[in-house]
């Protein structure tokens, strides 16, 4: 059964009626871009066949009644006091309500039933998801203007404040604005995006190494402060106006391990730069190669690989039909994407998830997914 038809059953069932409105909102894969989000750089994510569904009607009081298939749980919260709880769902509902209203929305309360298929911790953002599907929620029952950006905005600065982690705006903006058949180039300093699409022929293949990420949260602050430091040493606001030539001129002025992390970045967004132009020539063979080139320097210099992650992206990469590979999302565990032809994806999923069993002896979950449209209403 489609998520969709699960969650307007699941409704129908608790709640007596169909509901007066389904909305959706997609997990994400990044093709290349990684840690230059928060460098105020550029991305290059795509919104996945894999999302949040939250079927709905509106209250006529200022509460919100929801229902979670995926955990057998319901959870009701008031708009007007708004508390904290303990870790959980429900706080990314609360924490979009609470910055929704922050930043001036009259809200309006509903009931609902919501599913989601994003693996959680896998690096595929099911929290922007969330986020973003509870956005949309909100935003019809309460007529709310939808602006992706300014409401991509919005669920980070929940995902910030009121769930406490310290991510960049990558992720809620494709969950917001992605477009079906295309990654976006997403300029995160503007908020600018460029749909781009992915050259004739090719099928974008997940591949999760069954691994999750351990330590992700404290790696991924100590990278925003290295990230930070090189930024002043090179007197700019952020890593994204340091150009490779000026990186090249002052690197050995700076700590090895600072210059190590900045050149990742200032080369990651180059290559994203560059993905974008090859992207809009069709060009898949120099794509690739840009992807190899970013897991590279992710594994090399800014060192958020992982062992399994690494493992998995060999594999890909020796497949034929493979034009690269890399590790996706914050790193340490979780997922890694190829770029493959399309006429040989369904095999090339089976023989890596086979070569990377035999290699690590964890099963992994290999897929192919669609580029798919941000959050909407069905
Ligand atoms: C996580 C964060 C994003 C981004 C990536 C790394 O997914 O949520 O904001 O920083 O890591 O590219």
């Amino acid at each position: 059964m489609s998520l969709l038809d699960r969650v307007t059953q699941a409704f129908t069932e608790r709640l007596g009626s169909t509901p007066a409105v389904v909305v959706r909102a997609p997990g994400r894969v990044n093709l290349i871009g990684e840690h230059t989000d928060y460098n105020d750089g550029f991305v290059m994510p795509m919104a996945i066949d894999r999302a949040v569904w939250i079927a709905l009607r509106p209250r006529t009081d200022a509460h919100v009644h929801v229902h979670s298939l995926d955990f057998n749980d319901s959870r009701t919260f008031p708009l007007d006091a708004l508390q904290h709880a303990n870790a959980g769902w429900i706080e990314y509902l609360k924490g979009v309500a609470w910055a929704l209203q922050e930043a001036g929305f009259a809200l309006q309360g509903w009931e609902g039933v919501l599913s989601g298929d994003v693996p959680a911790g896998s690096g595929l953002s099911s929290s922007a998801a969330l986020e973003l599907a509870t956005a949309r929620a909100f935003a019809t029952v309460s007529n709310l203007p939808w602006h992706p950006a300014r409401m991509a905005k919005l669920a980070q600065r929940a995902e910030n404040q009121w769930v406490g982690v310290n991510c960049g705006i990558m992720d809620q903006m494709i969950s917001a604005a992605g477009q079906a058949g295309h990654a976006l180039l997403i300029d995160c300093r503007s908020l600018e995006t460029v749909a781009t699409p992915l050259p004739a022929g090719t099928a974008v293949v997940i591949l999760d190494t069954g691994t999750r990420r351990g330590l992700v949260d404290s790696a991924y602050n100590e990278r925003r402060a290295q990230c930070e430091t090189a930024a002043r040493f090179f007197g700019v606001p952020a890593l994204r106006d340091v150009a490779v030539e000026m990186f090249e001129a002052q690197a050995d002025e700076l700590d090895p391990l600072a210059a190590r992390r900045a050149r990742h970045v200032i080369t990651e967004n180059a290559r994203t730069l560059e993905a974008a132009e090859v992207m809009r020539q069709g060009d898949a063979d120099a794509l690739g190669r840009l992807m190899n080139a970013s897991h590279t320097s992710l594994r090399d210099d800014f060192e958020v690989s992982s062992a399994a992650l690494n493992a998995m992206v060999a594999c890909a990469q020796q497949e034929p039909g493979c034009f690269g590979a890399r590790m996706t999302g914050a790193g340490f565990g979780g997922c890694a994407v190829a770029l493959v032809n399309a006429a040989d994806a369904e095999t090339f999923a089976s023989r890596v998830a086979t070569a990377y069993e035999t290699a690590t002896a964890i099963k992994p979950s290999v897929y192919v997914s669609e580029a798919t449209a941000g959050a909407q209403v069905l």
